[in-house]
């Protein structure tokens, strides 16, 4: 990436071209993240985690992801998902009942659905012998269980197992963790942006309690390193304090806070042996279709940024020890009286306020932002299927 200034002009950041292209300019819209930018409802193809595990009853329950309506019912150990809309008058199926074993009864008329299939299989108010029984269907989706989590898969053709969307270290180890799951405003490529946003944890961070003891720098320089599928921000420089010209010494180091941990993992002195070997180039690093992943010392924070509809996101966020026994036990106790008040609540709370008022595009970037561009560019160069605001289905 170069800088490009015209006298008198201000400057354009401009991104890597292709011989013989027109080079395409960043830093005032998204015109050079055509796909990123319609992807407004989010990235089909992938696996989304929508709540928890038992969050989910025999009770049906709606949940809204990438703008689509799902209603999530479960018999016994598994949990089905269904369109949320019967196909008859066009009623949630989410208000329905359970009259039989594998089935729900929509409110309204009783249209029973196969819960696996989806197939019509019964109309309660039409007799055994209805005979549109059978010639209709709703749409369903793929479910996995995971991490204590619901999955759904949203996109066609063959459905990849659900461990291709969940790093490996969560799959190869054994851990304990604590989590939130949450829906809040903005949209969830904001989120996403602010996850990996160079610029904003030093300064909109510095006044979070779970900060309180740590200093943060004033400013770093940072590159981008690609690790398999994570896009990883690797510091190269780091400054504590900087005189600004004209103005003074800007720093947020104060008496009562210690400087941190190197910020590479697995450099500093008491390191966790799974996060050691994951030798990570970077604090932060993120991957599609919206997981961001904080590799601190002795824990690892990730956050998934799951779209809801265009101006929601479905924010869930675990803290991993990869730890058992005791010391696992000890964690979660740790996770439960203060990381999940002070960093999944106060902390990243700053987050969501923010990712609620930005207003972008138009923008302009400074240069921090590289981390932000680089996401973008991660995104369109994966060539994804972007998701459509979804038509009302015709007889299913
Ligand atoms: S609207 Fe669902 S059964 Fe009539
Ligand atoms: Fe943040």
């Amino acid at each position: 990436m170069t800088i490009e200034r015209e006298a008198g002009q201000p400057p354009v950041w401009q991104n890597d071209t292709p011989e013989g292209q027109a080079p395409v300019l960043e830093g005032q819209d998204w015109a050079a993240w055509p796909v990123y930018d319609s992807a407004t409802l989010g990235l089909r193809d992938y696996w989304y985690p929508v709540d928890w595990v038992d969050r989910f009853g025999r009770k049906p329950r709606p949940v809204r992801i990438l703008g689509e309506d799902i209603v999530l019912v479960r018999e016994g150990d598994e949990i089905y998902a269904l369109h949320d809309r019967c196909p008859h008058r066009g009623v949630p199926l989410s208000h329905g009942r359970r009259q039989f074993p594998d089935t729900v009864s929509c409110a309204y008329h009783g249209w029973t659905f196969d819960l696996k299939s989806g197939n019509l299989c019964a109309v309660l108010t039409d007799g055994p012998d209805s005979p549109i029984c059978g010639k209709l269907k709703v749409r369903t989706y793929p479910v996995a269980q995971r991490l204590g989590l619901v999955w759904v898969y949203i996109g066609a053709g063959p459905v990849p197992p659900v461990e291709r969307d969940i790093p490996d270290e969560l799959l190869d180890n054994d851990f304990a963790m604590g989590g939130r799951s949450d829906v809040r405003n903005g949209n969830w490529r904001f989120a996403a942006e602010n996850g990996f946003d160079e610029g904003h944890a030093k300064y909109l961070h510095n006044t979070a309690l779970w900060r309180l003891f740590k200093v943060m720098p004033a400013w770093n320089k940072t590159r981008l390193q690609q690790e398999g599928p994570w896009l990883v921000r690797v510091q190269d420089e780091l400054h504590w304090e900087a005189d600004y010209p004209g103005l003074g010494v800007w720093t947020n180091k104060r008496w009562w806070k210690r400087m941190p941990l190197p910020d590479r993992p697995g450099k500093g002195k008491r390191v966790n042996k799974v996060i050691d070997a994951l030798d990570i180039p970077g604090f932060v690093s993120i991957r599609l279709p919206g997981l961001l992943r904080v590799a601190y010392p002795q824990f690892i924070h990730y956050e998934w940024y799951v779209p809801v509809d265009e101006d929601h996101v479905r924010y869930v966020q675990i803290m991993v020890r990869f730890e058992r026994g005791l010391t696992g036990v000890a964690f979660k106790a740790k996770y439960l009286a203060g990381i999940r008040w002070l960093f999944h609540g106060q902390f990243t709370g700053q987050d969501a306020w923010m990712v609620d008022v930005t207003d972008a595009p138009p923008e302009r970037l400074y240069r921090p932002d590289l981390s932000i561009t680089g996401w973008r560019r991660m995104v369109e160069r994966s060539k994804p299927v972007v998701q459509t605001r979804p038509q009302r289905a015709k007889a299913e």
